[in-house]
């Protein structure tokens, strides 16, 4: 990374390293995640000024386990080993990892954890604190020149520090949230151990993003698929910035957007210098959604048609090399990227056919989690509105209309979810919530209006609040907000005659219903 204090992430297959690397860019310093198998020569010539080794699943005590060269720690640069990284750093420098008997050291989930303060990592902070920790082996020495700076009641090598080296490694996980204050000891260890300057900023995102998509766009021509949310906006700002009117955005209109969404999007575009093109496929979508209820075939269908009118666009236009997509980190995960359980498989990622008619696939966004996004759309200067839209998903409303999907279920589902946002608005609630939306059931009940019995849908509404929308909790929307809500909706909205409010938490449920 040209002209900027680099860390250097060491990953060694643990399942939070993707979280390391957003901490530390949190504090402004920019980090790459490398594999374990790095050199010692690219190493050097990265020139990082710190080193975090992460988790992983492996004993270091098994020869197979992954190990990096040993050199790293002649570099004079510190390193802060996590987990697995911590019990490498022990092994490899001469202390003693054992498996850990039943009972004793193993330890999972949160733990209560004290803190040497005097230790440049816990400087500033609480003597004690709450950490996660997830480990099934135990430093049973530690290597020489070290000092035991954090215990449990369990474990007496919780975290353990050189200070003279500059080597610290800890058991627990400080990027996670459950660890309390796990955030400020990676902030210690970049700005009081390693010495960074905080030269990283999503202005500089941008910068560099911006050189390599033109390094490796060249000439070609690029096709963006444009729905007007964040990411996909964000995305296509970037790409207008740096490749002008190579770009060409594809709006698909596939009659499964909020109301009016179609013509704001236009309208919010008009002004971009690249090719906008709105494609009416509403009719297309629908015949192929007909009859079909199971959502993970929904889905696929979206995602599926979504490539066929890009290729045909694509091919309106001439050779198009790259497809863009706004893909951003969260859904690189619930879709099951490695080991980990499909969930959903997300539109724009696990549900891609497996022929594209493309040269390749640009993700610009594809490791900034939703935070960086809305700030990276700021540097490009897109209007606060976009910026802070809330999410809406690939598939759009085809996923909120449970079960079959029909034109006119979908009419009503509009109508009343914008009464929803327009109510949330004028409460003022907007900034109190991360999503909030309507989802129209395919449950029916009775109903009594005017005289007349009523046998309608029921609708349900999903408002949650979250920060990184892989955990979030639902909204406590004030009563009398959730009154008005419903009485103007079943006043207003033809086929409701009753509405619900959906009070889980993710975990157990998702944000969306299907
Ligand atoms: P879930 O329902 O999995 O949603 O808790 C998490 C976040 O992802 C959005 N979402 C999608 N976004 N393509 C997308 O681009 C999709 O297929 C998709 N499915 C869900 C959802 O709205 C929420 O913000």
């Amino acid at each position: 990374m040209d002209n900027h204090q680099l860390i250097l992430v060491l990953d060694f297959g643990g399942q939070y390293n993707q979280l390391i690397a957003r901490r530390v860019r949190e504090h402004n310093v920019y980090c790459e995640v490398k594999p374990y198998q790095t050199t010692i020569e690219e190493i050097r010539a990265m020139d990082p000024i710190g080193i975090i080794f992460t988790g992983g699943p492996n004993s270091v005590y098994d020869e197979k386990s992954p190990k990096c060269d040993p050199a790293v720690f002649e570099l004079g640069i510190p390193v802060l080993g996590i987990c697995y990284g911590c019990q490498l750093m022990a092994h490899t420098l001469g202390g003693e990892v054992t498996a850990a008997q039943a009972d004793t050291a193993r330890e999972y989930g949160k733990t209560e954890t004290f803190y040497n303060t005097s230790c440049k990592l816990f400087r500033g902070l609480p003597e004690k604190g709450i950490s996660w920790m997830s480990h099934g082996d135990y430093m049973a020495k530690v290597p020489e020149g070290f000092a035991l700076v954090g215990h449990t009641e369990m474990c007496p090598t919780a975290a353990i520090a050189d200070e003279v080296r500059g080597f610290y490694g800890v058991q627990y996980h400080p990027e996670v949230n459950h660890t309390e204050n796990g955030s400020l000891m990676l902030k210690n260890f970049l700005y009081e151990i390693c010495h960074a300057k905080g030269d990283w900023t999503m202005e500089d995102y941008k910068n560099t993003s911006i050189k390599a998509i033109r390094e490796k766009v060249g000439s070609g021509k690029v096709l963006l698929a444009l729905s007007g949310g964040v990411d996909s906006s964000v995305a296509a700002a970037l790409l207008a910035e740096a490749v002008g009117d190579q770009l060409t955005c594809v709006f698909v209109d596939h009659g499964l957007m909020r109301k009016d969404e179609g013509d704001e999007v236009e309208a919010a575009f008009a002004k971009w210098k690249f090719h906008f093109v709105r494609v009416d496929a509403e009719q297309r979508f629908l015949s192929r959604l007909a009859g079909v209820e199971e959502p993970e075939s929904k889905r696929k269908i979206i995602g599926e048609e979504f490539i066929r009118v890009f290729e045909e666009e694509g091919k309106k236009i001439g050779k198009v090399d790259y497809l863009v997509q706004g893909t951003i980190y969260p859904d690189v995960i619930e879709s099951g990227a490695g080991d980990a359980a499909v969930i959903k498989s997300h539109h724009n990622v696990g549900g891609l056919p497996d022929f594209v008619d493309f040269k390749e696939i640009i993700e610009p966004l594809r490791l900034l989690f939703k935070d960086e996004v809305r700030q990276l759309g700021r540097e490009l200067g897109l209007p606060e509105y976009l910026v802070m839209r809330q999410p809406f998903p690939g598939p759009g409303l085809g996923i909120r209309v449970i079960g079959d999907v029909t034109k006119e279920k979908l009419d009503t589902l509009r109508e009343a979810d914008f009464i929803f946002r327009d109510e949330i608005a004028k409460a003022g609630l907007t900034q109190t919530m991360n999503q909030y939306f309507a989802v129209l059931t395919n449950m029916r009940s009775v109903g009594v209006m005017g005289d007349g019995r009523t046998y309608d849908y029921t609708l349900a509404l999903r408002s949650v609040t979250t920060t990184d929308f892989m955990t979030a909790d639902w909204t406590r929307i004030p009563y009398e907000v959730l009154d008005r809500v419903s009485v103007r909706i079943v006043n207003e909205v033809k086929h409701i005659n009753r509405i619900v409010y959906d009070i889980t938490s993710k975990p157990p449920a998702t944000i969306e219903w299907e």
